[in-house]
């Protein structure tokens, strides 16, 4: 589903690098602490820890080959290491982080109740275990600008909330980390201002989007994509001219205690 790190950073890795301070302020990381980027992609939020804390070692583990030869060429800090690896069977010893977080990546872990018990098993007692994703409920402008056109030329074009796995609410994400059995949990959602200088600044990406947005691209005929692309930007520009526009994103945040 994600390869190609260049695609991934022109749709998404722009957002997740804006998110990616911000879960790293409700988290929040001491000094010295060892820190795993669990589902790393591209490194947002590895580079992110890198800018904003004295962690005293951060490592990326995501599966895509791709994405961890990117990180490898955005980062030079010592502390940061990028590995190719499964979060459903992470290849660390017990106890081995102070900190255990995965920015955006539980929705596509496939056994992510797997994933969790993990990344709680790597983690330190007392280490702190924390995950964000989107809001699927409609909220998150980001998301819904896409599948609200979606929905308006395919009626039965399912939204990210209707997709296998959504950890995208307070609940879902709540029950995920009780569940994994963490202690002392909190969630908060945490809103961002997606700025933009032109409708085609949102739209080019997603023809060489991947994900839930690449699969439902993938099925249509140019006619149809035309037309996605029409209710989409009457979405977001209604009658008026092309130009700078602002999309609210919005993401919920979870961190629980190992104990
Ligand atoms: C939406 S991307 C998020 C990437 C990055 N954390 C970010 O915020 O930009 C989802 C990531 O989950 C990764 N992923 C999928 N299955 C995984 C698994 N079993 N273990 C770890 N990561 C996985 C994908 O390869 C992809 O990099």
């Amino acid at each position: 589903m994600f390869e190609v790190a260049e695609a991934y950073e022109a749709m998404m890795g722009r957002w997740s690098r804006q998110l990616a301070p911000l879960f790293v302020e409700f988290v929040g990381v001491r000094d010295g602490d060892t820190v795993l980027d669990a589902g790393c992609g591209t490194g947002s939020l590895s580079a992110a820890l890198a800018r904003m804390t004295k962690a005293s070692k951060i490592v990326g583990v995501d599966p895509a080959g791709g994405f961890i030869e990117y990180a490898r060429t955005q980062i030079a800090d010592p502390r940061v290491t990028f590995e190719v690896g499964d979060a459903q069977n992470l290849p660390y010893s017990d106890a081995s982080f102070d900190r255990c977080m995965a920015l955006l990546a539980v929705d596509y872990i496939p056994d992510v109740r797997r994933a969790t018990l993990e990344m709680r098993r790597v983690t330190k007692t007392a280490g702190v275990v924390a995950t964000a994703m989107w809001d699927r409920s409609g909220a998150n402008e980001l998301d819904s600008c896409f599948w609200h056109a979606a929905a308006a030329i395919d009626p039965t074009a399912k939204g990210s909330s209707g997709r296998r796995g959504s950890y995208g609410s307070a609940e879902a994400l709540s029950d995920l980390w009780i569940g994994a059995g963490l202690i002392d949990i909190e969630v908060a959602g945490v809103t961002m201002p997606c700025h933009l200088s032109s409708f085609d600044q949102l739209w080019q990406p997603y023809l060489r989007s991947q994900g839930a947005t690449g699969a439902f691209m993938a099925g249509l005929s140019a006619d149809r994509r035309e037309a996605l692309r029409e209710a989409m930007r009457q979405n977001v520009l209604g009658d008026g001219p092309d130009g700078r526009f602002t999309l609210q994103a919005k993401a919920w945040a979870v961190r629980g205690v190992v104990s």
